[in-house]
């Protein structure tokens, strides 16, 4: 071998080996020494069951989850009102970043003072932005979950004053994850508003209800916002059962995965637009849908083995009252992506959860 040939042999195993080094080295320096956890003082949430803790309860409604087995992996096995086995993608959040381990639902009687002072859920079960699909469940609107919480910041106010109210709600993470409903309810399964738009039309109108909504907060004190997109509605158990006669070959339904995929895409041009409007705010897009996907498509890395029905009953109708006390449930929920017909399982929570903290929220702290 030439000696010119051999040097360029040994300058490229060195450079192989440094990069190996800098790789482990960046390795070790990523495990050691985590991003920090963005730190937030509240956390406030709006939305439909996704991220409902129990305000349901207080109101006459058939959409409830306040009966067994809901809630038979939360803490003390006590169902509360949250639409799975156990705690929310919500509530493990607050708990990740030590703001607290469970997110109250507002209408909760005598919250403490403390439970105010770091947060809680205005959500409702079976709410949407369109005021259609809450008419049809008699639940909470988005726009009485903004006077619910302007009654929320006048005891924040009365509790640590206007100044520090002001300070806490600005500083909050706030998190709203509804629109599921809108099309299932408005859409696809009872198609109401088919008859006044296309699929990108009602997209439209959802949007600027969003738009709206978002313009509210902001007026009220918010600026740190996360807004969450549809999950891949055609791999719903209900949708599936719903669509195939046959329930033997379920597969998800590609035209309803293509509408919630063509909203998200919309949502996530929409909120920089946003952002860019409201000043010192910042809107951020938390995609569920991939997250959610992954699972489906992968479900043996995440310890599932069965991501086509639900664990509450037969698993292919049953939610809300129809999830009882009379219902058999599967022996492991954590096998199980789905927790009933519609909702995700606790152990689907937390690893969208674990994604929320480390990919999206993130996001909130550059400027
Ligand atoms: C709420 O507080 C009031 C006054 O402190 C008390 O009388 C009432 O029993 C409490 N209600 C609940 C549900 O704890
Ligand atoms: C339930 O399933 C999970 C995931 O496969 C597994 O890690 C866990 O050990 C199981 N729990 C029981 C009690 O079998």
């Amino acid at each position: 071998m030439a000696a010119s040939n051999l040097f360029i042999v040994v300058v490229v195993l060195i450079y192989m080996v440094s990069l190996n080094t800098y790789r482990s080295a960046a390795a070790a320096a990523t495990s050691a020494t985590p991003p920090p956890l963005p730190k937030f003082p509240a956390i406030i949430v709006f939305g439909d069951s996704t991220v409902d803790a129990g305000n349901n309860n207080y109101i006459k409604t058939l959409a409830k989850a306040d009966m067994p087995p809901y809630g038979e992996n939360f803490p003390g096995h006590v169902p509360t009102g949250r639409f799975s086995d156990g705690k929310l993608v919500t509530d493990i959040i607050a708990s990740m970043l030590r703001i607290k381990d469970e997110v109250p639902p507002f209408l909760k009687p005598n919250l403490s003072e403390n439970e105010l002072q770091t947060g809680v859920c205005f959500a409702s079960a079976a709410t949407g932005y369109d005021d259609l699909v809450t008419k049809l469940f008699n639940v909470i609107p988005l726009s009485e979950q903004v006077e619910m919480f302007k009654s929320y910041i006048d005891k924040l106010k009365g509790i640590v004053g206007e100044d520090k109210a002001k300070n806490i709600i600005g500083e909050a993470l706030v998190i709203i994850s509804t629109g599921s409903n809108d099309f299932l309810f408005n859409f696809l399964n009872i198609p109401i508003r088919r008859l006044e738009f296309d699929s990108v039309g009602y997209q439209r109108f959802l949007l600027q209800k969003l738009e709206d909504f978002l313009q509210k907060l902001y007026e009220l004190g918010c600026r740190k916002m996360v807004i969450a997109g549809l999950p891949p509605i055609g791999c719903l158990p209900v949708q599936m059962t719903i669509k195939f006669e046959l329930q033997t070959n379920r597969e998800c339904l590609e035209d309803q995965n293509d509408d919630a995929q063509s909203y998200n895409n919309n949502l996530a041009q929409l909120l920089p637009q946003l952002q860019a409007k409201l000043p010192m705010s910042k809107i951020v897009y938390a995609d569920i849908y991939e997250p959610l996907l992954d699972m489906i498509n992968h479900p043996q890395q995440y310890g599932f083995v069965e991501t086509k029905r639900g664990c509450c009953g037969s698993g292919l109708v049953e939610v809300s009252f129809m999830c009882n006390p009379s219902s058999p449930v599967c022996s492991n929920s954590s096998q199980f992506l789905f927790w009933d017909s519609v909702h995700p399982t606790q152990q689907a929570y937390i690893y969208l959860a674990d994604y929320m903290v480390n990919s999206v929220l993130p996001q909130l702290l550059h400027v």
